[in-house]
Parts: structure tokens; sequence; C-alpha cells
């Protein structure tokens, strides 16, 4: 074993790693906000919005994400002429399908609370929309606070499949400085434990947030 290559590569990897979290933060946090929108209109009632919303989550999770990588970087610039950039594309993609997962997140939450506070606040004079922001929002998001950290860590290791359009983040990297160096072996590993210090240090950070908020509770 190369503990040299390992030190030298290490402030290359780490960069990659910085990457890595800048597209799982910026997907998960758009991903955030498609998913509060879709899960609100598959549970509003009006039934078009209803099958629009599942289609959305149906295709999205029942297709690989790698698929769902090439169809944004290959397939639509083919059919709107015009390159996509490798950033963009990667973003997107993994935005979009985090945004399937984490509606259904919010759905779960929304379902779990007690159907008498939706009465309650609509018989006080309360709108669907004012029950819901007010009172069932607050409440269920409480909730899901450890699933959306599964989802945080989730992509954070699914991010690694942008490295297939030439994005350089950890994965990519790796391979990069493995075509030069032939070490496999010394980056991988590297590879290997930076995910884990990173998801490692994202699950300790959803336990103290968790914590804080069963404290609130008390
Ligand atoms: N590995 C699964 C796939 O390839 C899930 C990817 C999406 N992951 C996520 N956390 N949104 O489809």
């Amino acid at each position: 074993m190369n503990f040299e290559i390992m030190k030298e590569s290490l402030p290359l990897l780490l960069a990659g790693a910085g990457i890595t979290v800048e597209i799982t933060a910026a997907s998960v946090g758009l991903g955030l906000a498609i998913g509060v929108v879709v899960s609100l209109i598959r549970l509003c009632g009006i039934r078009a919005l209803r099958v629009l919303g599942d289609i959305y989550v149906t295709f999205l999770r029942g297709t690989p994400l790698l698929v769902q990588i090439f169809l944004v970087y290959f397939a639509l610039p083919a059919l709107i002429h015009h390159r996509v950039d490798a950033y963009v594309a990667a973003i997107s993609a993994c935005s979009i399908n985090s945004g399937a997962y984490v509606a259904e997140i919010f759905r779960g939450g929304i379902e779990s609370i007690d159907k008498g506070q939706m009465e309650a606040g609509r018989s006080l004079g309360m709108t669907w929309w004012q029950t819901m922001r007010h009172i069932i929002l607050p409440q269920a998001f409480k909730r899901i606070i450890p699933p959306l950290g599964n989802e945080f860590i989730a992509m954070l290791k699914d991010s690694s499949l942008v490295s297939v359009i030439g994005f350089e983040e950890l994965t990519r990297r790796g391979q990069l400085i493995i075509a030069r160096t032939y070490a496999s072996f010394e980056i991988w590993l590297s590879v290997a434990i930076i995910y884990l210090v990173m998801t490692f240090a994202v699950a300790r950070l959803v336990g103290v947030l968790e914590r804080r908020y069963k404290k609130d509770e008390q």
C-alpha cells in the first residue's frame, strides 16, 4: 500500500468531495421545493393535478437515476438541438429525482397527522390551505426530519452517478487520478473513506436536529 499516493491525492479528492456536497445540497434543496409542491397537489383533491403528481412520482421512482441522467444529458440535447452543460444536467437530474422521493416523504408526514386537525382547522373557519400551512405542515415537518436526513445521505452517495457524464465530483476525481497513477486500491479506498466520513457527519447532524425538535416539543 502506497500511503504517499494517498496523501498526495487527498487535496484533489477533498476538492471533489466539496463538489459532491455542493450538488447534493443543491439537489436536495431543489428537491425539497419540488417535493412540497408535488405532495400538496397530490393531496389537494383536484383530480387532474393529482394524476400529474402521480405520474411524476411513478416515473422518477420507477426508472434508474443513471438513465435519468442520460436522458437529461444526452437525449434532451438531441431533442432541443442545444448542448446541456454537465453541471446543469447533474443538478437537474438529481433534483428532479430527489423531488419524487421528497414528495413521498412529505405525503407520509402529512398523512400521519390526525384527520381531526384538518377538521378542527376547517371548523374554525380556516381554508384548506391555511390549515395545511399553519396546523398540518408544522407538525408534519417534525416527523419527516429523519427520512429527509436519509434522503440527503442517499443522494450524497447516489450523486456519484453523475461521474458518468464526466462531471468532476469525488468519484470522477478518483477515476481520473487512477488513470494517471494506476493506484486503484489506494484511491478507491480513500474515496470510500471520504464518503463514509461525509455520510457519518450528516447522520450525526440529523440526530442533533431530531433531538432539538423533540426537546422543543416537551
Ligand atoms: N439508486 C436508486 C436509483 O438508481 C435511487 C436513486 C435516487 N436516490 C435518491 N436519494 N433520490 O434509481
